[in-house]
């Protein structure tokens, strides 16, 4: 069995329009949570992981994701000569080794899960990692290493797991519990975006996946599935039906959702607040902020 995860999946197709007009120029994946993008924690985060192969679906009008990555001689000829080594050293973390990095296009917007499958030549057969960018994990141990050091244990499929208020479950791929131990859980079954009535469990799947190279041949005949696309969860239950094996992790660390305004918000504040150069400043004006709230009310 092979547990080395070396190559991983960064789905970056999706128009982002909940957050238009922004991202009718720039990809949502390149907004900024304090002055890194959004991609910038995704990729930190896997090559933490021991991710040394990236691989992303992108779509039309991505150009910006693609550029984000290359080397920029200009301003780092001109930070040299401004003797700026704070800022070289940040630039030199959006650097990728030369074919490090590969995109792929996701031609129709048809779901994620046919969008991991748009990546299945450059896969192989190897278990892979799947990372979704919306979805910003603060953590003391980043969460996908957490992750691919269960997974060694496990094998299978892995999911990163989080409970959510039932009514929420209706936005989530939802887990139905065969057997809890704690922060590690085994499947029975996986349903994406059930009515809140019919959820297995309020044990939700968060945007972090290691996944058997198995799930990419279910994607070959995965048909719809919920809101008329191609899911993911739906080629990972396939798993559990041929018997191979499927767990959720309960991770530790904060996730935000920077799908939606109010997350990306939160999140925003809350690595700010993270930040020595602005912690303080940041903190001061919050105060301000619910002292004046309250003072109104
Ligand atoms: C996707 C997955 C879903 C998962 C969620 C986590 O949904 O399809 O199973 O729970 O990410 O963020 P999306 O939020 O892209 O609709």
């Amino acid at each position: 069995m092979q547990t080395k995860v070396t190559k991983a999946i960064f789905p970056v197709a999706g128009l982002g329009t909940r957050f238009l007009p922004a991202t009718k120029s720039v990809p949502k994946e390149i907004m900024t949570l304090v002055d890194r993008p959004l991609i910038q924690y995704a990729i930190d985060e896997a090559r933490e992981a021991g991710i040394t192969e990236f691989i992303f679906v992108t779509s039309r009008g991505k150009g910006a994701l693609e550029d984000y990555f290359d080397h920029s001689p200009t301003l780092e000829q001109e930070l040299r000569r401004k003797n700026k080594p704070d800022l070289l050293e940040a630039l030199e973390a959006t650097n990728m080794d030369s074919g490090a990095i590969a995109y792929i296009r996701q031609h129709k917007a048809l779901g994620l899960g046919h969008a991991v499958w748009c990546a299945r030549r450059l896969i192989g057969d190897e278990p892979f990692a799947v990372i979704l960018p919306d979805d910003v994990i603060a953590a003391e141990k980043p969460c996908l290493k957490q992750m691919v050091e269960a997974y060694a244990e496990t094998g299978g499929s892995m999911v990163a797991a989080m409970e959510v208020p039932q009514e929420k479950t209706s936005s989530y791929g939802v887990l139905d519990v065969r057997e809890d131990m704690g922060s590690l859980v085994s499947v029975n079954g996986m349903v994406e975006k059930p009515p809140a009535d019919k959820a297995p469990s309020n044990l939700a799947v968060i945007g972090r996946y290691i996944l058997s190279p198995n799930v990419l041949k279910n994607l070959n005949s995965i048909k719809e599935g919920a809101g008329g696309e191609i899911q993911l969860t739906d080629a990972i239950a396939a798993e559990i039906a041929q018997n191979n094996g499927v767990y959720g992790y309960r991770f530790r660390g904060q996730r935000f959702d920077c799908g939606s305004k109010s997350g990306f918000l939160q999140a925003t504040v809350a690595f700010g607040l993270a930040r020595d150069d602005l912690r303080d400043d940041l903190f001061g004006y919050l105060q301000d902020v619910v002292t004046m709230g309250q003072a109104a009310e």
